[in-house]
């Protein structure tokens, strides 16, 4: 047995943990119940479900098969999505959609991240960079200059903005689901920042899976004031929510994860495997949770709930 899975396994039997609040454990492929453990009702397990479906159907590339529904990805729990707005900004690869899910009663939002042939390069991109953040009311707050761009500077911003308008004067009776995966996690966090504070919108909830730090404390501590809804899941080893990284040295100007973290995690003791899903601390940064292991993994980053997140290439086959 790993230490690290010691130290888990102390953690949770302590009296006085903040979690796991839900555990599922499985011999070899056989799926044990799973144990829910849930105090928290903020983290909603079965949303995520649906959410990280729709994180990894925006990667198709094919957008007769988006339009119409009917790519690979778009069955399951996203069956009988409605897409309203397809948008691609080809000059900077980015790809985004807008549409209607009638079984979550919710109007969802999802974000395209990198194409894996170019992760490593997009890695390398992502120590510092800080812009200053100047919306209303917030001060100090330090951005990454590429996130900031590729959500506020591109044909991206307008055109989603456009989209939920034109489906909200129609329908006042859905909320807002936003998500999206790796950088498209970046871009996700800052689009349901700018409908909170530029547009008052409420019940905006946020889902994002692998998603980097994007700015500093004071602007984390800004985005949760205006985005409480939020849920940031990491899993395993994955390298991206790693970065850029976190130096408490570098005090305020440090990146700092904004709050709440729900780290997917999975043990291994022999023949049985343990699959933990940890309740994060409130801070964005807790020590115990992915941070607590080496962000060293490219496959945990490409899987979350044993779906695939990456690019898929699709011919008109269907
Ligand atoms: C979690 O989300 C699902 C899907 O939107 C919903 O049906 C369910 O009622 C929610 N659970 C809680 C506890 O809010
Ligand atoms: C936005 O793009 C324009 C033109 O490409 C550039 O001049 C400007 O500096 C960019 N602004 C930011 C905040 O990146």
């Amino acid at each position: 047995m790993e230490w690290r899975a010691l130290l888990v396994l102390l953690w949770f039997l302590s009296p006085n943990h903040q979690g796991p609040y839900h555990v599922s454990s499985r011999f070899k492929e056989q799926v044990a119940a799973p144990i829910l453990m849930s105090r928290e009702h903020f983290y909603n397990r079965t949303l995520a479900l649906h959410l990280v479906e729709y994180a990894s159907a925006v990667y198709v590339d094919n957008p007769a098969a988006l339009l119409t529904w009917s790519c690979s990805r778009c069955s399951g729990l996203t069956k009988g999505f409605k897409l309203s707005e397809l948008i691609v900004d080809a000059n900077f690869n980015l790809q985004a959609f807008v549409g209607v899910a009638e079984n979550l009663a919710a109007l969802v939002i999802a974000f395209r991240g990198t194409q894996e042939t170019s992760l490593q390069n997009w890695m390398e991109d992502l120590y510092f960079r800080e812009y200053s953040f100047n919306y209303p009311g917030v001060k100090d707050a330090l951005v990454h200059h590429g996130f900031y761009s590729a959500y506020h500077n591109t044909t991206l911003r307008p055109r989603v903005l456009a989209a939920v308008t034109s489906v909200l004067d129609k329908r006042n009776d859905l909320r807002i689901l936003i998500t999206g995966h790796s950088l498209g996690g970046a871009m996700a966090s800052l689009c349901a920042l700018d409908l909170a504070v530029n547009f008052g919108t409420k019940d905006v909830q946020l889902i994002t899976f692998g998603q980097p730090r994007i700015g500093n404390a004071a602007f984390a501590a800004y985005f949760n004031a205006f985005v409480p809804e939020t849920i940031r899941v990491t899993h395993g080893h994955d390298i991206v929510p790693h970065l850029p990284p976190y130096f408490s040295l570098l005090g305020p100007r440090s990146y700092h994860h904004f709050a709440r973290e729900v780290w997917l995690t999975e043990l291994n003791f022999g023949i049985l495997r343990l699959e933990f899903e940890f309740i994060c601390d409130s801070s964005g940064e807790d020590p115990l949770c992915s941070r607590s292991v080496y962000g060293d993994s490219i496959s945990d980053h490409m899987e979350y709930y044993g779906v695939h997140l990456g690019f898929v290439l699709e011919s008109t086959y269907r």
